[in-house]
C-alpha cells in the first residue's frame, strides 16, 4: 500500500516509537498513583514527555502541557471552560468539526461565534478578523492549517491582532504539530492543542493541550488525579486540574519518542522533505487535463496536503478505484470539514485529500501521478 492518508493519521512511525510503547507496556506502572519503582517510571516518562513538548512548542511551562486522548479532546476542554454567556469568539471557515461542533453547542448556552470567512480558495482575508470584533469579543480559535486545503494560517498575525485587543488565541495544530515550526511565546498563542498521532508520528489515544499564561480553565471531567485525595474538587494546579483518570502513559511515552526523533531527525528536516514531496505532486497533477486541486498554493508555508477532484466524479469513487486499482490509501468525502467545503463548492462532490508524511517517497508521489494519469482517461 502507498500511504497518503497522513493527515487522517501517520501509518509509519519511527521504530523507535514502537519500541518504546512495547517498553513501557511492560515496565509502567500508573504514573502519579504510588512511589514503587512502575509507578515512578511512568511518571518520569510522562514529565519527560511534559518538558519535550513544552521544548517543542516553545510552551513556557512543563506543567502548562496537559494530557488528553486527542485534540478533540483539547478542544472541547479550553472551549467548555473558558467562555460564559454573553461572551464572543471569533473563529473561521477553515475549522474542522473538532472546533465546530463545540462551537455550535456553546450557542445553545450564549455564548456566540462570528466566523470568518473563506473564498474559494479556502483564504481568509485577515481585515475580517477586525471587522467581526466586538466589545464583548474573548478569543479567537483558528487551525494552523486547514485539513482539507492544507493551507496555513499566519497565527503570528493574528496572535498581534489578538493581543492588541485583549484577546485569547486558541489554536488547533492537529495538522503542523511535528511538522511546521510552533513558537506559542512568538505566535502570542494562549492555548495550543495538538494531537500526538499525526505529523508528531505518536501513537494514537495521545494529544493534549499547552497552556500559556495562568488561564482559569474549568475542568471538562472530574476524578482521580493521584493528589489531593481528600479534596471535594480537583486541585487548582496543573496538569491535575485538568487530567482526571489514569493517563495513556504507554501512549505518553511513545509520544515521547516521536518527540525525540523530530528533534534528532531536525523539524525543518522533515518538514522540507514533506513540502517537496507535496510540491511534486501539485505540480504534476496540476499538468493533467480533467483535475481540478483546492487550495492556496501561491508560494508560502503549506502543510503537505493536496486534495483535488476529477471531472464531476464523485470523490468516493475516484478514492475507491485508487485504493483497489493500485493501493493508493487517500481520504475522499467531508473530512469533518463542512465549512471549508461549502467555500470550496465541494459539498455535493466532496473531494480526495492527499496527505505527506516524512516516510513517503518521490518514487510513490510518481506512481500516485501515473495511477491519476490512467484514471483521468474518460
Ligand atoms: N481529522 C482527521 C482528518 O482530517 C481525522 O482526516
Amino acid at each position: 500500500m502507498i500511504y497518503f492518508d497522513n493527515a487522517a493519521t501517520t501509518l509509519h512511525k519511527p521504530p523507535c516509537v514502537i519500541e518504546a510503547v512495547t517498553n513501557a507496556m511492560t515496565s509502567m506502572g500508573n504514573s502519579g498513583r504510588a512511589a514503587h519503582g512502575g509507578a515512578l517510571e511512568a511518571s518520569r516518562t510522562v514529565y519527560c514527555a511534559r518538558e519535550a513538548l513544552a521544548r517543542l512548542f516553545g510552551c513556557r511551562r512543563a506543567d502548562h502541557v496537559v494530557f488528553t486522548a486527542n485534540a478533540t479532546e483539547a478542544l472541547n476542554i479550553a472551549l467548555f471552560g473558558l467562555f460564559s454567556a454573553g461572551d464572543r469568539i471569533i473563529s473561521t471557515d477553515c475549522e474542522h468539526n473538532s472546533v465546530l461542533r463545540p462551537l455550535y453547542a456553546l450557542e445553545k448556552q450564549g455564548i456566540h461565534t462570528d466566523f470568518v470567512p473563506a473564498d474559494g480558495k479556502g483564504c481568509v482575508d485577515y481585515d475580517d478578523f477586525a471587522r467581526l470584533l466586538r466589545p464583548e469579543t474573548r478569543a479567537v480559535v483558528a487551525a494552523h492549517a486547514s485539513n482539507l486545503t492544507g493551507n496555513v494560517t499566519d497565527l503570528a498575525r493574528i496572535g498581534a491582532f489578538a493581543h492588541r485587543h485583549g484577546l485569547l488565541l486558541i489554536v488547533d495544530a492537529s495538522q503542523t504539530a511535528g511538522s511546521l515550526p510552533i513558537d506559542m511565546e512568538r505566535m502570542n498563542i494562549d492555548v495550543l492543542c495538538f494531537t500526538g498521532h499525526k505529523s508528531l508520528m505518536g501513537p494514537q489515544g495521545t494529544g493534549g493541550l499547552c497552556i500559556g499564561g495562568d488561564l482559569d480553565i474549568r475542568p471538562l471531567k472530574t476524578g482521580g488525579t493521584g493528589v489531593q485525595s481528600y479534596l471535594p474538587q480537583q486541585p487548582r494546579e496543573l496538569p491535575a486540574h485538568l487530567e482526571a483518570g489514569t493517563l495513556n502513559a504507554h501512549g505518553i511515552a511513545g509520544l515521547l519518542a516521536a518527540v525525540e526523533f523530530i528533534g534528532q531527525t531536525g523539524l525543518e528536516t522533515i518538514h522540507a522533505h514533506e513540502a517537496a514531496l507535496a510540491r511534486r505532486f501539485y505540480e504534476g497533477v496540476s499538468a493533467m487535463d480533467g483535475y481540478t486541486v483546492y487550495g492556496d498554493f501561491s508560494g508560502g508555508e503549506r502543510a503537505p496536503i493536496v486534495t483535488l477532484n476529477l471531472r464531476d466524479v464523485p470523490s468516493s469513487e475516484l478514492g475507491d478505484a485508487l485504493f483497489d486499482e493500485y493501493g493508493i490509501a487517500t481520504r475522499a468525502g467531508a473530512h469533518c470539514a463542512p465549512r471549508m467545503h461549502r467555500a470550496l463548492g465541494t459539498v455535493e462532490q466532496g473531494a480526495v485529500r492527499f496527505s505527506f508524511g516524512y516516510f513517503n517517497t518521490f518514487d510513490e508521489v510518481d506512481a500516485a501521478l501515473a495511477a491519476l494519469k490512467e484514471l483521468s482517461v474518460e
